[in-house]
């Protein structure tokens, strides 16, 4: 009578304690720990888990005589599990191994002995299939020569089962008989068969026979809705769909990590790798970095439908279409992305401005997309433009690239340079920086202004490529200042115009800014022109000259100059007279084959990138800084005079200079 109290008081103490942080509490407090007594397992187990326990007949007498380890879920994961079966028994195995024991693979005490896959990840967590072990709270028992060690893990095991009814349940499958039989499996409705009969024509059953502990991906049916998709399912394909002697378990898998699959030899190299969206979503993604006539170069991303299915030789995924296989134009894959994929927004987007975009993208026999992510377009200074339909085409087009252009490309088009690359967009150029090598390499690319960071980058078409980028372009977020900061080609007039305070004023938002930014390389051919005063410009001690010098390159009024609106003005009246801080600046500004030159004091200079807009103002990098030979040479001072323009301050300045340091 007493001990049954007792008991109920341990249950109810149990089922009032939900959460896994009440447990570690209870197993600091807990003194009977030290006695490690077989009792105390059962009563720390939380309870959701324990009910279950106590009425399944085997589990229940396997705590009570054996040594064994339990993972036991949190009553969270229950929570979560909801109405599904949860199968207690593949939860136990009958040998008791604390976490540093505990081998790569693990026979449950469920019928048949489904294995259990041991895998850590880089941070040290322990994964049991896709659940974590929750380190901080294992307890292990020890009571006549019998072991017990209980995991608590952060959700509930779910073991491969048959349908119910079925006749002939198949009891722990390899990936082969998971393929041959998936009609009889419980997978959510999804079915395999388009794949099965292909793994069948291209006699590769082995692959999924082989034991051990793989990983394997197999395309859902939904996912060769194109006709002639399946037949391109062919043994290369097959093996670019198996990770071999590594079983990956979503929860588990290291993020934009590729794994070299089956099909990675002399001649076909391809990798695969698991990354997660910003909705969640879990995805895969197999890169053939090495193809051949068959195989495209180049990555496809598959979303996981169905992820975790443990088998006996591994684990398999279930994926909406199949890796590898690149036989959809940069249109279709838009409108393949359009419902909910990673590029709904931008899809809508084109959509809304009339869908002339998507017209001009389909007729362009190589094409290549950056196409902002579903973020990027999240900012309210891109919904007051959604409305400019002239200015939001402008925009679209600055994200289409008429070129085949992957990553490799881009990096031999200007081995540690910036690659310049034009637009649909007439006149805007796109620039492209990449960093690093392999699965590290960073790549930016700016326009417009608009620095953005390439997230999924070379997204192979058969027409072309998408690289997804986190940032629309051509919606500037940046002041001038902002902008000569960050802009690694700017570097020096910013430099410049740090030492001698001229860039103070380029942070403000009420001014609008017209700025002619020499380019790094700019200042460098001043340096071979003219050594000596090259070298004062970038001398704080001669600050007042290197402003002055600035302040020629800068407008300022109640408007910007574009490259159009400049050329505009050329042709109209001859010449541009353009407002700077102690006078005007007076230009010519004419397109030549596309690029726009500057015509200043009969000196022609070509503009490098036209109209990179900020929030106060537009920049115009310039291939060489508004200066000559006069502004530089100490010598008699000649004001300025109606034929020379351009004012020679400058040499006022050196005047001036030269009088103070006598
Ligand atoms: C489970 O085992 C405990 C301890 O041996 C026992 O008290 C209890 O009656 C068992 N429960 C069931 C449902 O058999
Ligand atoms: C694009 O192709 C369509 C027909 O496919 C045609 O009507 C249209 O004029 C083309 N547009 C351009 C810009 O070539
Ligand atoms: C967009 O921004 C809002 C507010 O900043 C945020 O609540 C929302 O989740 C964002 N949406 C996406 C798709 O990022
Ligand atoms: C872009 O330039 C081409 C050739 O110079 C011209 O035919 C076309 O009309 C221009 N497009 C726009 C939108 O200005
Ligand atoms: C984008 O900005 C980063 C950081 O300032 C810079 O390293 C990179 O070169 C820029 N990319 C381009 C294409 O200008
Ligand atoms: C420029 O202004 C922005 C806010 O408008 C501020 O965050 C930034 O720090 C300023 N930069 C400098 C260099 O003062």
């Amino acid at each position: 009578m007493f001990a049954k109290a007792a008991l109920l008081m341990v249950l109810l103490c149990a089922a009032s304690a939900a959460t896994a942080a009440d447990l570690a509490d209870r197993l600091r407090d807990d003194s009977e720990l030290s006695q490690s007594t077989a009792k105390s397992l059962r009563r720390l187990m939380p309870v959701r888990f324990y009910s279950l326990l106590e009425s399944n007949a085997i589990a229940n007498s396997t705590l009570s005589l054996r040594s064994c380890t339990i993972f036991v879920p949190t009553n969270e994961a229950f929570q979560r599990y909801k109405s599904k079966t949860a199968h207690v028994l593949y939860h136990i195995t009958t040998a008791a191994y604390s976490q540093q024991n505990l081998p790569n693979t693990i026979s449950s005490d469920m019928d048949g002995n489904p294995p259990l896959y041991i895998t850590k990840n880089s941070n040290g967590d322990i994964f049991v299939n896709n659940a974590r072990i929750i380190p901080s709270l294992t307890v292990e028992t020890n009571s006549g020569g019998k072991r017990q060690v209980m995991h608590i893990i952060d959700e509930v095991l779910e073991p491969l089962t048959a349908k119910s009814g079925d006749s002939d349940p198949i009891s722990n499958p390899d990936a082969l008989k998971f393929l041959q039989q998936a009609e009889q499996l419980n997978l959510d409705n999804f079915n395999v068969r388009t794949y099965r009969n292909q793994v069948t024509l291209a006699k590769k059953e082995s692959v999924f026979k082989s034991p051990g502990t793989h990983t394997f991906l197999l395309p859902v049916d939904e996912g060769f809705k194109l006709s002639a998709r399946s037949s391109l399912v062919d043994a290369k394909v097959i093996d670019g769909h198996m990770i071999p002697n590594t079983v990956i378990f979503t929860a588990a898998a290291q993020h934009d990590d590729p794994k070299t699959s089956a099909a990675f030899e002399d001649l076909l190299k391809v990798t695969v790798s698991f990354f997660k969206q910003k909705n969640g979503k879990m995805y895969v993604k197999s890169n053939t970095i090495v193809g051949d006539s068959k195989h495209r170069e180049g990555v496809v991303l598959a979303e996981i439908v169905k992820a975790n299915i443990p088998v006996r030789n591994g684990v398999v995924h279930l994926i909406h279409r199949p890796l590898m296989i690149i036989d959809t134009t940069v249109t279709q894959f838009l409108q393949e992305n359009s419902e909910n994929g990673a590029l709904r927004k931008f899809y809508e987007v084109i959509m809304d401005n009339g869908g002339a975009v998507l017209d001009d993208i389909n007729n362009l026999s190589e094409v290549t997309i950056l196409a902002p992510s579903n973020e990027a377009w999240n900012s309210s200074k891109i919904n007051n433009l959604l409305a400019d339909r002239k200015k939001l085409r402008q925009i679209l087009n600055m994200h289409i690239i008429k070129d085949r252009l992957n990553v490799e490309k881009i990096r031999q088009k200007n081995a540690n340079l910036i690659a310049q690359v034009p637009t649909v967009n007439n006149n805007t150029f796109l620039y492209f920086n990449v960093r690093g090598e392999g699965s590290d390499a960073v790549i930016t690319v700016e326009g417009g202004g608009v620095n953005a960071t390439v997230i999924q980058a070379d997204v192979a078409q058969t027409n072309g490529y998408v690289h997804i980028i986190d940032h629309v372009l051509g919606v500037p977020y940046t002041t001038v200042l902002g902008k000569l900061e960050s802009d690694p080609m700017m570097s020096d007039t910013y430099k410049m115009g740090e030492f001698s305070h001229f860039n103070d004023q380029l942070n403000n938002t009420q001014r609008l800014f017209t700025y002619f930014v020499p380019r790094d390389k700019g200042w460098q051919k001043t340096e071979l022109d003219y050594p000596s005063a090259h070298k004062k410009l970038f001398m704080p001690d001669f600050s007042y000259h290197s402003k002055s010098i600035l302040e020629r390159h800068l407008a300022i009024a109640d408007r910007v100059y574009t490259m159009k609106d400049l050329v505009q003005y050329s042709q109209e009246s001859g010449s541009v007279i353009l407002p700077t801080f102690r006078d005007s600046l007076k230009i010519r500004v004419e397109e030549e084959n596309g690029r726009y030159v500057i015509t200043w004091n009969h000196k022609k200079i070509n503009v490098y990138r036209p109209d990179v807009e900020c929030t106060n103002g537009i920049i115009h990098v310039i291939d060489y800084p508004i200066l000559e030979e006069k502004d530089v040479v100490v010598s008699g001072g000649s004001y300025l005079t109606e034929s020379t323009i351009c004012i020679t301050l400058a040499n006022l300045i050196m005047i001036t200079v030269a009088k103070l340091l006598n």
